[in-house]
């Protein structure tokens, strides 16, 4: 993890593709922090005017707060411009894992609702195969959340509930849980996975974006470059 790096993303992507007037959909992360900051400083200096936004978590609700970003709600406005949002891991094709910051249920909602969402990364989430560093989380409702495991299991995952402390389970800002789905050498099959997942009953929502992504702001050592299809 490079902090240097995701700011270049951040504020490029600030840069790029935000104008005034704009609704936007304000992502959640260590990167999106770069973002939100960047886009409070063009506000107070008057170089962005009439912007707001939805944030996807009760943390980006914080932090825009603090920076003083306007912020409003999908219902009075849908499609929002673009969102600004990160990732655990990003492919050649766009499509990604997110969620290990456990927001990955309104992010995909507030991305949905979005003209174009552009992702920041820095170089270490650029990988060949999905799910090769990371698991894949899966937000899952909490009653009978174990026999989840199991179903994880015969798509080829090794699935463990996320925990906040030694003994009490992380709740997202939904009230669900998380299983982070642990594929060996990678998930082989994206869009099987996806669908599998999409018709479980008691699984909420999974971190797999496939299709989703407009542009990646990729921050590499040797520059950014933006990925698109
Ligand atoms: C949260 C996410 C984040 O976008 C993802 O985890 C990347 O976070 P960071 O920028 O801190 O590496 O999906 O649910």
């Amino acid at each position: 993890m490079d902090t240097n790096l995701k700011q270049q993303a951040a504020e490029e992507a600030v840069t790029r593709f935000v104008r005034d007037r704009m609704t936007l959909g304000l992502g959640t992360g260590s990167t999106v922090y770069f973002a939100l900051r960047k886009l409070g400083e063009e506000l107070a200096a008057g170089r962005l005017k009439q912007i707001a936004g939805v944030p996807t978590s009760v943390d980006t609700e914080r932090q825009a707060a603090t920076f003083g970003i306007p912020l409003t709600n999908l219902r009075d406005h849908i499609p929002l411009d673009v969102t600004i949002d990160g990732a655990d891991e990003v492919d050649d094709d766009l499509n990604l894992i997110k969620g290990l910051g456990g927001a990955l249920l309104r992010e995909k909602l507030v991305a949905a609702s979005s003209q174009k969402l552009v992702i920041i990364v820095d170089e270490s989430k650029h990988v060949t195969r999905l799910g090769s560093h990371v698991p894949l989380p899966v937000e899952v409702a909490q009653f009978a959340w174990q026999v989840q495991v199991p179903f994880l299991k015969s798509l080829g995952a090794h699935a463990q509930l996320r925990m906040s402390t030694a003994t009490e389970p992380y709740v997202t800002d939904n009230g669900n849980f998380i299983l982070d789905a642990r594929f060996p050498g990678g998930i082989p099959d994206v869009r099987r996975v996806a669908e599998a997942l999409a018709h479980r009953p008691g699984v909420v929502e999974h971190g797999l974006f496939l299709g989703m992504a407009h542009a990646v702001v990729l921050a590499t050592v040797g520059g950014v470059q933006i990925m698109t299809i």
